[in-house]
């Protein structure tokens, strides 16, 4: 746990408001004074909600399964190592679509607090991250067998008055290299889909999974998504924001900039993949949410044998 940072910096005698966790049938839940809170299931390392102004930031289905027998329909599940279905004659080949993390019980590390420079120049405002680890030894046999790399993740949910960042460690524990993939996939919760614009995306190239995988330009400063939607956006400038902006109005939901990813997948079933989806719920539910995933897909990352790499976003919301 990294405590260079802890409260007692403040001054003796300081005694603010410190943020609160609790752990509860293998949800860690942490709350900032300020009010914003986030819930990390241990299954999957899955933030299954992030609050701000009392209102919940991202979608979960009410069908989801919250019992380990299925990845989380919702919040923020990590996909790891392989994303989409895997290829034949990889290294994955065993493992199912999305890979393991998702899918496995991870370890809560611990919590810890920081300042960071409030709104007014004035204030400071606390922050709140929480560790989760997952690693070789604590997968299934089965995950094991099918992908026998010795490998260590930290994952860093990382809480604070106006925004939700996950990072992503990945290391390399064993002597051979290995390949792999990761994306953060994020369903964003919404009111209503055709309100919705994403921006950010112009002159991209794209995959379109819809279109048998064929590869487009982006014409559009503002894409409208009007029917299923399963696009990889490639060779994004990270720091760059990807932003969910209202028709209406145009002002901005989310902004989404990333660290080390530079695909960025945006996906919404529509209707009849939804229908198809029995962990998906209710039906008409496409229309509240949007998947924008932001990650490192297009091209295997090579970890060689003690090397660690790190990749992250920062969500900011209602700006
Ligand atoms: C997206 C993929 O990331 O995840 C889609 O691009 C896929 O192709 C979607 O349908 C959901 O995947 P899953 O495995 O959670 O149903």
């Amino acid at each position: 746990m990294d405590r260079s940072n802890k409260p007692s910096a403040i001054g003796v005698g300081a005694s603010l408001p410190q943020p609160t966790l609790s752990i509860k049938d293998n949800v860690v839940e942490a709350s900032l004074p300020t009010g914003q809170s986030v819930a990390v299931h241990l299954y999957g390392a899955t933030v299954t909600s992030w609050k701000t102004g009392g209102q919940e930031q991202l979608f979960v289905s009410e069908t989801a399964h919250l019992d380990g027998s299925k990845p989380i329909r919702g919040g923020i599940p990590v996909v790891f190592p392989v994303f989409g279905p895997p290829p034949q004659n990889h290294a994955t080949s065993s493992l199912p679509q999305h890979g393991f993390a998702r899918n496995s019980n991870w370890e809560f590390l611990g919590k810890s607090s920081s300042e960071a420079p409030g709104r007014d120049s004035d204030q400071t405002d606390l922050t709140v991250k929480l560790d989760f680890g997952l690693s070789h030894s604590m997968l299934t046999d089965e995950f094991r067998a099918a992908w026998p790399y010795e490998f260590g993740l930290v994952y860093s949910v990382t809480l604070t008055t106006n925004s939700l960042e996950t990072a992503l460690q990945v290391r390399n524990e064993g002597q051979q290299n290995f390949e792999f993939k990761v994306l953060m996939h994020t369903y964003l919760s919404i009111a209503d889909i055709s309100d919705i614009r994403v921006k950010g995306l112009e002159s991209k190239t794209y995959v379109d999974k819809t279109l048998q995988g064929t590869s487009h330009t982006e014409s559009s400063p503002a894409l409208a998504i009007t029917q299923e939607t399963d696009r990889v956006y490639q060779q994004l400038d990270p720091a760059v924001p990807i932003v969910v902006a209202s028709a209406k109005d145009d002002q901005p939901l989310f902004s989404i900039t990333r660290e080390a990813l530079t695909d960025v997948v945006v996906w919404n079933p529509w209707i009849e993949k939804a229908k198809g989806m029995a962990d998906f719920g209710p039906d008409e539910a496409y229309k509240n949410m949007i998947c924008v995933e932001a990650g490192s897909v297009s091209a295997w990352q090579t970890l060689e044998a003690g090397e660690a790499w790190e990749g992250g976003q920062s969500i900011k919301s209602r700006l």
